[in-house]
């Protein structure tokens, strides 16, 4: 066994988008009831477990070079400095639940482990790519590994364990949490932490993803939804069922221009309306659908951020490109297939 000052643990954990978004009406707990396609993209977080050098925990975090993070922080419309490094952030709570799961204290105790972990961000924050989740859920399997590594746990807890865990911090964090074990699709009900998973598609998805000069926060996101609801401006919420055609479209999925039309047509996020009266730059953003070789634009989860369907990897990268020549913050990504 390594000492515990030699040992490095790194745990990568995708963001993602929601192909499929359906949300019902709000319960008396304030969460609501979904089904969602949820669907891990290539841009990753990274979160490293080492020995730290203070009491307790300790946080610290570097922005991924050429990310849609960098691209904010370079236009001044990020500050890493506004993160907090300290039991606000998901990844020392996430940390700190998987002490408390093996029964070891976080902090205030003398031979409590004396952790540091760093993030390595690529996810915009506030983004609705589940950006935060991701740490929170690298962070989990991360620690645990960690621990084990360091001889200060005999075994690692099951995938099972981390999902209960990642539920208990955030409702797309059990998906985060499968996706950085390696699912790239999952239906997600309840709140979205009870998962199923679906096979990914027999050819990637080709997105191009624009991040917006600004963050929005969920619960306001949501909260819009249900006034615009009761106001009468967007539909009932009718009943949740799953997306069988959407389903469908993805099992057969061959990159074809007709493919491509049928999959687009089928893509649906009842946050997108209240996202859009929230911070209505973005529906600038939503007719890049227009554009020569894109067939979709939706927003991702509660937004700002705005995925692009693209025809092939080429056109998603030449887009991204011209994107960002034009002042946009974009990235060519994938929903890589199976
Ligand atoms: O669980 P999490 O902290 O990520 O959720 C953030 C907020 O998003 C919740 O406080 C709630 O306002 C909203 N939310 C919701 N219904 C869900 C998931 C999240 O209303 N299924």
């Amino acid at each position: 066994m390594s000492t515990a000052s030699q040992v490095a643990i790194s745990v990568d954990a995708p963001g993602k988008v929601n192909l499929y978004l359906a949300v019902g009406d709000v319960r008396p707990d304030g969460y609501h009831p979904l089904t969602t396609l949820f669907a891990a993209v290539s841009l990753t977080e990274t979160v490293t477990v080492s020995e730290g050098q203070t009491q307790g925990l300790s946080l610290s975090m570097d922005i991924v070079p050429g990310s849609l993070v960098d691209q904010q922080m370079q236009a001044g419309q990020f500050d890493p400095a506004d993160v907090p490094m300290d039991e606000r952030n998901l990844v020392y709570r996430a940390a700190e639940l998987i002490l408390a799961e093996h029964g070891i204290s976080g902090h205030g105790v003398e031979s409590a482990p004396v952790l540091h972990l760093h993030i390595a961000k690529a996810v915009p924050v506030a983004g609705g790519m589940a950006g935060g989740s991701a740490d929170a859920a690298a962070a989990l399997i991360a620690t645990d590994r960690y621990l084990h590594a360091t001889g200060r746990t005999d075994g690692l807890l099951t995938p099972g364990d981390y999902e209960r865990l990642a539920a208990q911090l955030g409702a797309d964090i059990p998906f985060s949490v499968r996706a950085a074990l390696g699912q790239t699709l999952a239906l997600g009900q309840g709140t979205g932490t009870e998962l199923q998973n679906v096979e990914a598609p027999p050819e990637s998805l080709h997105l191009v993803i624009v991040a917006a000069q600004f963050g929005l926060a969920t619960p306001s996101v949501f909260k819009q939804l249900d006034a615009g609801r009761a106001a009468g401006l967007y539909p009932a919420s009718g009943e949740l069922v799953e997306p069988v055609e959407l389903l469908d479209a993805l099992k057969s999925y061959d990159g074809s221009d007709a493919a491509l039309a049928s999959l687009a047509a089928l893509l649906r996020n009842d946050l997108q309306a209240p996202a859009l009266s929230c911070a209505s730059q973005m529906e600038q953003t939503l007719n890049l659908r227009d554009s020569e070789g894109v067939y979709a634009s939706l927003v991702s989860g509660s937004g700002p951020t705005v995925l692009l369907l693209a025809s092939s990897q080429a056109r998603a990268e030449a887009l991204a490109t011209s994107l960002r020549v034009e002042g946009h913050h974009a990235v060519a990504a994938e929903v890589t297939s199976a």
